[in-house]
């Protein structure tokens, strides 16, 4: 596995690649890597002839209270596993490739409404974040698929919805979420829980589960008892939840009745994570 953070080295091994005719598959991350990480890689070798990840912790997807400067770097372990998950090259960016003037003169990449919603409206500016580093790294790598996680299902919306409206020649693959044995959605702030808190946060996805029990049982009309039933839940585990919401499954808008196809929205925050989960409800069965 190569590791570069030159743009135009990368580019002229991709090329290499395509003219060969081998089909190259992207997984951005931010690093600090695990098992969810790991398995968006393996997806992507079984879809492509080589796996480009790339590392970059992006500013422009943070808050200015949130945990950009906290968040965990674990460069040297992260390469081992990328090495051991098959991936050819690791693509680690300079901040000042990717934002040469700072970020408050960066052009910007917004998918409008859908950012919104949800974490956008507890997180402003977070997707604008996402959208804009997304954009850049696919200019950057040029891959033909890239893979990410469902965990993060309104992101995944949302790149979607960019890729659409801006015709990028990309496929986008939403990779099942993985988890701990005990239910708790894997992911990089996971690391921020005490052992004591570590212990309740599998009720996020206990919560879910009991959701989608009772939707099935008692029907849409009954959503917002629902939603609230589950922050109420929640809340009386330690949780100060931000929302539960029943969703339309592609739209992210509150789901009506006679919607078949609906997700399950979580954000809650345990000390000093933030943690979210979704469960997709099929409501034809
Ligand atoms: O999901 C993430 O880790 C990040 O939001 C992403 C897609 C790598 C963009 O920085």
């Amino acid at each position: 596995m190569q590791t570069l953070s030159d743009p135009h080295r990368l580019h002229q091994l991709v090329r290499q690649w395509r003219l060969a005719g081998e089909r190259v598959a992207f997984v951005p991350t931010m690093g600090n890597l695990h098992d969810g990480h790991i398995e968006l890689v393996h997806q992507a070798r079984t879809r492509a002839d080589r796996v480009v990840t790339s590392i970059f912790v992006n500013p422009m997807q943070f808050g200015p209270s949130e945990d950009l400067d906290a968040y965990p770097r674990t460069l040297e372990q992260d390469k081992q596993r990328l090495f051991e998950a098959g991936c050819d090259l690791l693509f680690t960016p300079e901040r000042e490739l990717l934002y040469p003037a700072g970020l408050s003169e960066q052009t910007y990449v917004e998918v409008p409404g859908l950012s919104d919603l949800h974490c956008g409206a507890s997180r402003p500016g977070h997707f604008r974040g996402v959208t804009t580093i997304v954009c850049k790294l696919f200019n950057l790598v040029q891959p033909d698929i890239a893979c990410f996680g469902e965990k993060d299902y309104q992101q995944l919306a949302v790149i979607r919805t960019m890729v659409r409206d801006l015709n990028m020649p990309v496929e986008v693959i939403g990779i099942p979420t993985v988890r701990e044995a005990d239910g708790l959605a894997m992911s990089s702030r996971n690391g921020y829980l005490t052992d004591s808190e570590r212990a309740t946060a599998p009720e996020l996805k206990r919560t879910l589960d009991i959701t989608a029990q009772a939707l099935k049982t008692l029907g849409l009309e009954t959503r917002a008892e629902l939603e609230q039933q589950a922050c109420d839940r929640l809340s009386q585990r330690g949780f100060t939840p931000d929302f539960i919401r029943i969703c339309h499954g592609t739209t992210l808008a509150p789901a009506k009745p006679g919607d078949t196809s609906v997700v399950i929205l979580a954000a809650a925050q345990l000390g000093r994570a933030r943690l979210i989960d979704n469960l997709a409800v099929d409501l034809t069965e």
